[in-house]
């Protein structure tokens, strides 16, 4: 059976990121079924102005637009900075709103944070507005996740099996789609 293939993004740069650790958790969790690529470059990609959005935009946005169009469904994880969403994050996403990547995108969002319900609350107006498709079974807020994740385990048993569930309905989300 062919693997599906996710772009995985995490809207944390720090090297010992709880998101990170969690993309690194659900990618050996669901190894027999998917295959989940990190996306590199994200601080490569330029601050979002609308003169360079035209027909010649920066390589790393083509890139990064590439890789959104290659994958069968998006998973981001993420924590929440100053109750919004990260400022790289919310940057690299402003990039597609034009160029429509998102649109009918099978997406799974999770934000793992201390608190995490108004970066969640807020980055889901913006996926909804660009035609994400992602329903609530497909998003999850992962409060305290220092106490949850480490060192790429989800090591909270009631997390594990909200992650579980979120990824399933994130599949059959996919599956629906091609079948
Ligand atoms: C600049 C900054 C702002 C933060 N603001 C919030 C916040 O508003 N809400 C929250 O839940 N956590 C906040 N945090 C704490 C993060 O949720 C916590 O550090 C989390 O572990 C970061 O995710 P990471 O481990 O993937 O880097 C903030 C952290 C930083 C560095």
């Amino acid at each position: 059976m062919k693997l599906l293939e996710i772009l995985a993004i995490c809207g944390s740069t720090r090297a010992a990121s709880s998101n990170l650790h969690l993309i690194h958790a659900i990618s050996e969790l669901y190894k027999s079924k998917l295959t989940i690529r990190l996306l590199e470059g994200l601080t490569a990609i330029p601050h979002f102005n609308p003169d360079l959005d035209n027909d010649l935009p920066p390589e790393a946005v083509v890139d990064f637009r590439h890789q959104l169009m290659m994958a069968d469904g998006v998973l981001i994880c993420t924590p929440e900075y100053a109750m919004g969403v990260p400022g790289t994050l919310k940057n690299a996403i402003d990039w597609t709103v034009s160029s429509m990547e998102f649109s009918r995108k099978p997406t799974a969002l999770i934000t793992a944070s201390s608190l995490g319900e108004k970066g969640h609350a807020s980055l889901l107006e913006t996926l909804k507005v660009i035609e994400a498709d992602i329903s609530e079974d497909t998003q999850l807020v992962v409060s305290h996740v220092k106490t949850k994740v480490k060192a790429d385990t989800i090591i909270d048993s009631s997390t594990l099996e909200e992650v579980n569930k979120v990824m399933d309905a994130f599949i059959e989300k996919i599956n629906q789609k091609f079948n």
